[in-house]
């Protein structure tokens, strides 16, 4: 006997039809173009930024106030048509507002993109891709392992404007560590900052430990930023220049309580990232910390993307450079002997491995046959 039964998928018949979907009754529902068109916009959008940057448009703002684009153009001096066109397409990305034609800031803006917001990243946001030409030869890059300009041709170059930029989030991010660290309680500490550019870990100890001195690395042309830096906030007399190249300058051994390693490692490859991190464990006195401050990506290399991406943007500009897992670098710690490894995030998206240079060396486990 004929038994009336349920098209197989219900739901299917009712929504999958050719208006909406393509062929009726096919499971097969056409992705989203949207990862894509992000992708094709994101030129766009970073270079609109890059322009309302140039063109002062959030310090006018800023000075102005509240403004119809006529009066921003009384400031700017531009073409009208164009400089509307501009001040929406940054609208739609999130980063000014506009009621009835009248553009103001918003909070991301204020706090961000006004040259002494807060939390500014006027500076960094040229600079922080790396050389933009170096982004037009990738694929040349990808297959000749190489990047036909390299930062490290003229690291002076990329690297001051770069630590300018990056500066004011180390130094919050350094600060907020304390509550974690303690550095403030320690008694007389002697910090060693490889690769400090403005030098953000050694100003903040400084400043929370008036005992407290450090030794300040960086290239020759870099280091002069943490020399300014240091006595914008009054803690030069505290501090020592050491300028060269981190894998070969002489370090004191068993010399420093705290040795920072922020964001350097990821420029130098597999090799010279562990190459540092033994480098900062010969100088540390024992039960000394190292600090080191990185973008980690996770086992998989798919849920941070922010630090996929950067890896991404070390292979698009340095020789060596790359982006590594929070599991690779723990294991290069501990390979190079320290203990009591652990990872802290003072402040958002900013994370950093702590660990401690045991007392006693530590035995090889393996007894031998
Ligand atoms: C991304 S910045 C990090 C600056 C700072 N440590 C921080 O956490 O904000 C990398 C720094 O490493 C420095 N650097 C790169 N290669 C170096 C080398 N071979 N020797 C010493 N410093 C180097 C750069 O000049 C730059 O100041």
């Amino acid at each position: 006997m004929f038994e009336p039964r349920d098209a197989p998928y219900p739901e299917l018949k009712k929504t999958h039809t050719m208006a909406h979907l393509g062929r009726p009754f096919t499971d097969f529902k056409p992705p989203a173009a949207a990862p894509v068109w992000a992708a094709i916009e994101g030129l766009g959008r970073y270079h609109l930024l890059v322009a309302a940057l140039e063109l002062d448009l959030f310090d006018t703002l800023r000075r102005i106030g509240p403004s119809r684009v006529e009066q921003v153009n009384a400031q700017v001096g531009a073409s009208l048509e164009h400089l509307r066109t501009l001040l929406d397409s940054i609208v739609v990305l999130g980063l000014l507002d506009q009621v009835d034609g009248v553009y103001d800031l918003n909070d991301t803006a204020r706090r961000y993109l006004v040259s002494d917001g807060p939390a500014t990243m006027a500076d960094l946001i040229p600079v922080a891709p790396g050389p933009h030409d170096n982004w037009t030869r990738l694929a040349d890059t990808v297959r000749n392992g190489r990047p036909a300009t390299p930062i490290e041709d003229d690291p002076a170059a990329f690297y001051v404007p770069l630590v300018e930029g990056t500066f004011t989030t180390m130094y919050r991010c350094a600060m907020r560590a304390d509550l974690k660290l303690r550095y403030s309680a320690l008694d007389a500490p002697r910090v060693l900052d490889l690769g400090a550019g403005g030098a953000p870990w050694s100003i903040a100890i400084l400043h929370g430990n008036s005992t407290a001195t450090a030794v300040i690395n960086d290239l020759p042309g870099v280091v002069d930023v943490a020399e300014r830096k240091l006595a914008e906030h009054g803690v030069a007399d505290r501090a020592e220049l050491l300028p060269g190249d981190f894998h070969t300058v002489t370090l004191e051994p068993d010399g420093y309580d705290i040795v920072v390693l922020g964001h350097v490692c990821r420029t130098e490859g597999a090799e010279g990232a562990r190459h540092l991190i033994e480098r900062a464990f010969e100088a540390l006195r024992p039960e000394g910390t190292l600090i080191l401050a990185d973008y980690f990506c996770d086992d998989d290399r798919k849920l941070n993307p922010h630090a996929v991406l950067m890896g991404a943007t070390m292979m698009a500009s340095t020789v060596n450079g790359n982006g590594f897992t929070a599991r690779q670098f723990s294991e290069w710690i501990r390979a190079a002997g320290f203990e009591a490894i652990r990872l802290i995030e003072p402040i958002g998206f900013q994370q950093q491995f702590v660990a401690i240079k045991p007392r006693w060396p530590t035995m090889s486990t393996d007894m031998g046959e």
